[in-house]
């Protein structure tokens, strides 16, 4: 796979979801897209289904990875996946720091830096989330909570955060049915954009998800600091997924 700097990047988030029959309708659908398009896009997947993700997509432009990773890269850690592991199955990229594993597994800001190096340090690009929940969207706290999440992982330096990719997701859109406007999340990745400038980080994508459809995907696309997007359930659909990665 090759992530164009200057291309849009669509990337699905399976979550927990899929079954390997279903799995190849939509990864094989997947491998019928236009590869002229000034989109790049991936799909990111459960752990047990990157040797079957490998197997199909191998080949393509379409990249892969998986959800998460262990800060280790190998020994006593029962249940966890170290970065060499998903290389191994081809892995391009891996999500780091999504809300769900934020919120529900209590993954702090350094745990989400320590993933993002283990992910780099085997050549796999981090896709690094960031986002507030509804409570802190309510109390117009938004800001310093993306402040203090995106200052954690710019205190790796420059050199390292030039090789990820950032997402704001804010928690309150995702899977609601409901995205963020199209303004709203402007702001937030002008904002994010001004942090990466002071440390010299330039060119970086930032993605937007949360509800992002065919029918609202274009609407973000034409803003100026959004850099494509990170689908969920609309990804588990191939004509929905395929029609976003289009546009
Ligand atoms: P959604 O999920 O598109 O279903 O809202 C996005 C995400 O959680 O990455």
């Amino acid at each position: 796979m090759t992530i164009k700097k200057s291309n849009r990047l669509v990337l699905g988030n399976w979550k927990m979801n899929g079954n390997i029959l279903d799995n190849a309708i939509l990864l094989n659908g997947l491998k019928n897209v236009d590869y002229s398009l000034h989109c790049d896009f991936g799909v990111l997947v459960p752990f047990p289904y990157l040797s079957q993700t490998l197997s199909i997509l191998h080949g393509t432009k379409i990249s892969w990875g998986a959800q998460n990773l262990s800060i280790h890269s190998s020994g006593a850690y029962t249940g966890e996946v170290s970065a060499t592991m998903l290389k191994e199955f081809g892995c391009d990229l891996v999500l780091v720091g999504h809300s769900e594993r934020r919120i529900l597994y209590k993954e702090t800001n350094s745990d989400i830096a320590k993933k993002a190096f283990a992910a780099l340090s085997v050549g796999i690009t981090p896709v690094v989330c960031f986002g507030e929940t509804l409570d802190e969207f309510k109390a117009k706290q938004t800001f310093n909570i993306i402040e203090n999440q995106v200052s954690s992982i710019l205190e790796l330096g420059c050199e390292i955060v030039s090789r990820m990719i950032f997402s704001y997701e804010p928690v309150w859109a995702i899977g609601s049915g409901s995205a963020a406007s199209p303004e709203y999340v402007q702001d937030i990745h002008f904002f994010i954009r001004g942090m990466l400038d002071q440390i010299g980080a330039s060119g970086i994508k930032i993605l937007y998800g949360g509800s992002v459809k065919s029918s609202n995907a274009a609407s973000f696309f034409v803003m100026p600091d959004i850099d494509g997007a990170l689908v969920g359930n609309a990804s588990l659909i191939i004509d929905d997924f395929l029609s976003i990665t289009k546009l």
